[in-house]
């Protein structure tokens, strides 16, 4: 009989830099120094194809340290970030410790490489508490049965679900209105969505030609663009609060909103708080 090990201690997937990851390429945009020549070469082309595409990795990343402080500001104080990225401070327990020393955050991403770098996000404040788990978004339940969650967060109080910029590396065929309703469901009562997406509103042919990249060079993951109202469905259940689900600089805003940059950033976001209907 083989042996299998208990969830969350199977062999961690051996890092391959021959093909481009979502982690990476998203790291080489933000400016950081994790990533392989395969990576750096993806990110390039997609850049010359859509030159705007930095600009959309920093103001998502901007976002979601708004959508963190906003949450904490509403009183939440336990996490779950699928979807993590390789480390860039300030990370998620980062700022939501900065506000509020006690929170807690459970990180899960299916990346070899940001397991490597885990522990810069398991350094957190001593009243709060960090864990990771190396799964997949499209296998929700495994997520769920994780020891590390529910010892890490507590069942009785709200969490916010943060999906910042991975649903787009799920496809149609993979069901990811399914896989959220999974996590939903999952949710203790007062809990929060917290949701990033890129589309092809804005430009449509330069998306698809930018998104194909990933396809063209057998990255592990590939992208797909949606419309508004597709991001908007992923909020089923949710009573998405306002602005809406908005390009993300005109979600809460730190100050005015250049307009050009509205033409820059291919991204929508949005928060939205479980219904109790
Ligand atoms: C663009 S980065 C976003 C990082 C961070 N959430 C942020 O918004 O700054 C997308 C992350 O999703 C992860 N990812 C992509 N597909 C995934 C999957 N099927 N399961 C778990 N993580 C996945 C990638 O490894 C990467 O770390």
């Amino acid at each position: 009989m083989t042996h299998q090990p208990p969830l969350g201690e199977q062999p961690p997937e051996p890092i391959n830099p021959h093909i481009p990851h979502p982690a990476r390429i998203y790291d080489y945009l933000l400016g950081g120094k994790d990533h392989y020549e395969a990576d750096r070469a993806a990110a390039e082309e997609t850049i010359r194809r859509a030159p705007q595409v930095r600009e959309s990795a920093r103001a998502n990343r901007a976002w979601m340290r708004r959508a963190a402080r906003y949450l904490v500001g509403r009183g939440v104080r336990q996490f779950l970030d699928i979807g993590t990225g390789i480390p860039t401070s300030p990370n998620l327990h980062e700022v939501a410790q900065r506000i509020s020393p006690d929170c807690r955050v459970v990180y899960a991403d299916n990346d070899p490489v940001v397991l490597a770098h885990a522990r810069a996000l398991l350094r957190g404040s001593r009243e709060g508490r960090t864990a990771y788990i190396e799964a997949d978004v499209r296998r929700p339940d495994e997520i769920l049965r994780a020891p590390e969650l529910w010892r890490t967060l507590d069942r009785d109080r709200p969490v916010a679900l943060m999906l910042s910029a991975i649903l787009h590396f799920v496809r149609d065929e993979e069901d990811p209105a399914g896989l959220v309703a999974t996590l939903r469901d999952a949710l203790p009562p007062g809990s929060y969505l917290a949701l990033s997406h890129t589309t092809n509103d804005i430009q449509p042919e330069r998306a698809a030609d930018a998104a194909a990249v990933y396809g063209e060079r057998r990255a592990a993951a590939l992208m797909v663009p949606r419309p508004r109202h597709r991001v908007e469905s992923f909020f089923a259940g949710f009573d998405v609060v306002d602005p809406g689900v908005v390009q993300l600089p005109h979600w809460h805003p730190d100050g005015p909103v250049r307009p050009r940059h509205l033409d820059e950033v291919w991204l929508y976001g949005g928060v939205g708080r479980l219904g109790t209907g």
